[in-house]
């Protein structure tokens, strides 16, 4: 891990312990006027993955749309999100297997997974991490397997790129995150290429199949 990053790691994980109580219910207008009709298309990529990784995997709101017959891992630095996915996978009856883990440093070996995704991950992640991050998600997926993202962006639209300036700052403290992060350059960074980029939400919520080389 590169020099300066447990302090970010360390302050991540402290906004994600705090927020879990509420997070779902803070996020819940933006789970349903947004996330939910386009949590699908991610794991859309990965139907025949018999093995996934999902980063930050937060309170579980991906579950129900793994694909069946998908052996799962979620990770995540939070354990107070964590209990929630916890919680949230037992009373959807979903067997997954959950970890108190940094993408950073993964305790997984080489190749382990078929495929890896990460919901609103890339936002929280400061920059100067991400190439680390992805090269780490690329070793404990197959060669060739693909790693699915779903990001914010800022908008090009005056007035919506407004409204994300005003809102940013609360974003910023609340969920450690941004809209600004540059992960197409990290993503070529780290040696993988890109398949696809397209928005599924707006011009604001970008999702990003990239090919582990292989
Ligand atoms: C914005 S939430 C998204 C949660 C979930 N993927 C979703 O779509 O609702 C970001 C999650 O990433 C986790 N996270 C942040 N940095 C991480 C890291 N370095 N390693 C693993 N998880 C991390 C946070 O604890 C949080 O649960």
């Amino acid at each position: 891990m590169m020099v300066g990053a447990g302090k970010s790691i360390g302050r991540l994980g402290a906004i994600y312990d705090r927020i879990a109580p509420l997070y779902d219910l803070l996020d819940l207008p933006f789970e349903l006027g947004r996330y939910r009709a386009i949590r699908s298309e991610v794991f859309k990529e990965v139907t025949g993955a018999t093995r996934l990784l999902d980063c930050g995997i937060g309170t579980g709101r991906n579950l129900p749309y793994y694909p069946g017959g998908s052996e799962v891992t979620g990770i995540d630095l939070s354990t107070g999100m964590l209990a929630r996915a916890r919680r949230r996978a037992r009373k959807l009856g979903r067997d997954i297997e959950l970890a108190h883990a940094n993408v950073l440093d993964l305790p997984f070996a080489d190749d382990t997974y078929c495929a890896a995704t990460a919901t609103f991950l890339f936002c929280v992640l400061p920059d100067e991490l991400q190439p680390d991050a992805l090269r780490e998600i690329a070793r404990v997926v197959k060669p060739g397997g693909r790693i699915v993202l779903l990001e914010y962006a800022f908008s090009e639209n005056p007035l919506r790129r407004l409204v994300m300036r005003l809102w940013a700052p609360w974003i910023r403290f609340a969920y450690g995150a941004g809209f600004d992060r540059r992960t197409r350059e990290h993503i070529a960074a780290a040696g993988l290429t890109i398949e696809q980029r397209r928005f599924v939400h707006a011009d604001i919520i970008v999702l990003i199949v990239a090919r582990v080389p292989g």
